[in-house]
């Protein structure tokens, strides 16, 4: 077991530069399975659900090289083995993907149901919908997913998503990339990740159009090759730096980020009260620490991110007067971290769906446990502003998403160390 301890009232300055997206590597690296040779990914985040996803390819058989600035070589040209292990498949949410890049590949698959943070009932029913609807029966168990061609076989088809979710668009893309036919996916999530991973397949041979608009269009081709693809920044990671700095107060460049994904979120910050400066691919903030409130509702891309929800509610605790967040894509997702930041003296008032935050001044430090993975980076946000030592267990859950989270902070004046017990 690990936790963070976090000596808060230092400002925040300097530079950091942003990692490779989380959420565009989990679904990179299993889309690799596709193709039928070498892809060379950079950018890849050294987190644990990118380790855990390697792990799981390379007992498939997918010969990996890990170079030490963020480059994995994958050769997905022999796979002996198409039964992911389910131990390490529960260990994340990601794992899913595996389901549809095997099926596209390999025309079945047998994969444990997906675990990661449990913030709210995360159901793949979509998921599962689209591989029916491309000609795949589906039998569920209480622990697995087997997927094999039904009576009329495997190919394109016409797949309206009932709810707007990313898993599902980006799950039905791969699995349509090499049957034949066309697929077209109605109403289908526009996150840039989704872009980054058609992007990807395009570069190894694919045909999928859309992305990024809630149509997506894939043309089904034989095989893919190989080829060199470089992942897209961390909206996210990015996001959690704005804010704390936001919060605590300070003057830092964030490097390696695209602003246009941002603005959804450095429109709210500087509504707060921060000073934002947008460059080609930088971002400058400067803050005082004293924000005023503000009102912010999530929603799918290129809404205001559920991802950034735990985060800016630390801007707002620590903002002037009443601020309102309303959380429209997963309904539990509160609980997660409003009691710990009550026990740091925070006023939260959570009513259905939204949270009613009274801002004060000061935070004071306390042990406090993070619940997931962005619900323990609004707890190191909430330490930084915190007077005293802030104690926050449970980090594995961080580390699934923040790549050497201590040291970028500690370069930017942070007093945080990591203590194993
Ligand atoms: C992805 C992100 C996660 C983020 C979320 C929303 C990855 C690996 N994870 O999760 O960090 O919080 O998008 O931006 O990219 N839903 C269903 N049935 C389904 C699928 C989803 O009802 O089959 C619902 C979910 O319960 C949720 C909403 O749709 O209310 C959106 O979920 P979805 O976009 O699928 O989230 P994930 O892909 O799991």
């Amino acid at each position: 077991m690990a936790r963070y301890e976090i000596i808060g009232g230092n400002q925040l300055n300097g530079t950091v530069t942003i990692s490779g997206a989380k959420n565009a590597a989990v679904a990179i690296l299993p889309a690799a399975l596709l193709v039928n040779g070498k892809c060379r990914v950079e950018n890849v985040p050294d987190i644990s659900d990118v380790r855990i996803l390697l792990s799981i390819l390379e007992d498939m058989g997918v010969v990996i090289q890990r170079e030490p600035n963020g480059v994995v070589e994958l050769d997905c040209t022999n796979i002996r083995n198409t039964n992911p292990n389910p131990e390490l498949v529960c260990k994340m949410r990601a794992s899913y993907y595996l389901m549809g890049a095997l099926l596209s590949r390999f025309g079945k698959a047998s994969v444990a149901l997906p675990g990661g943070c449990s913030f709210a009932s995360r159901p793949i029913d979509q998921h599962l919908k689209g591989f029916r609807a491309l000609g795949a029966k589906v039998t569920e168990t209480e622990e697995y997913v087997h997927l094999e061609p039904g009576e009329n076989g495997l190919q394109g088809n016409r797949v309206s998503l009932d709810v707007v979710s990313v898993g599902a668009t980006i799950n039905i893309i791969m699995a349509a990339c090499l049957l034949p036919g066309q697929t077209i996916i109605e109403n289908a999530a526009k996150e840039p990740h989704i872009v980054d991973l058609a992007n990807f397949l395009n570069t190894m041979g694919a045909r999928i159009s859309g992305a990024g608009t809630d149509t997506v269009k894939i043309r089904g081709v034989e095989s893919l090759q190989g080829g060199n693809y470089a992942i897209i920044p961390d909206q996210i990671e990015a996001g959690t730096y704005l804010a704390a700095v936001a919060a605590a107060g300070g003057n830092v460049l964030v490097q390696n980020v695209i602003p246009k994904h941002m603005s959804c979120i450095t429109t709210k910050l500087a509504e707060m009260g921060a000073k934002i400066i947008n460059y080609d691919d930088a971002i400058r903030i400067q803050s005082d620490g004293k924000l005023h409130c503000t009102t912010v509702k999530t929603r799918p891309y290129p809404g205001f991110p559920t991802d950034m929800q735990a985060q800016i509610c630390v801007c707002m605790v620590v903002a002037e007067g009443l601020s309102k967040l309303t959380e429209s894509v997963y309904e539990t997702r509160f609980f997660g971290y409003c009691s710990e930041l009550e026990r740091m003296g925070a006023h939260i008032e959570v009513i259905g769906k939204t949270a009613n935050v009274t801002g004060r001044p000061k935070l004071r430090a306390a042990d406090v446990v993070a619940r997931d993975l962005r619900a323990g980076a609004a707890l190191v946000i909430a330490g930084l502003t915190a007077e005293g030592v802030t104690r926050v267990s449970d980090i594995h859950y961080v580390e699934r998403g923040y790549e050497r989270l201590v040291e970028k902070m500690t370069a930017l004046g942070a007093n945080i160390r990591k203590v194993e017990d």
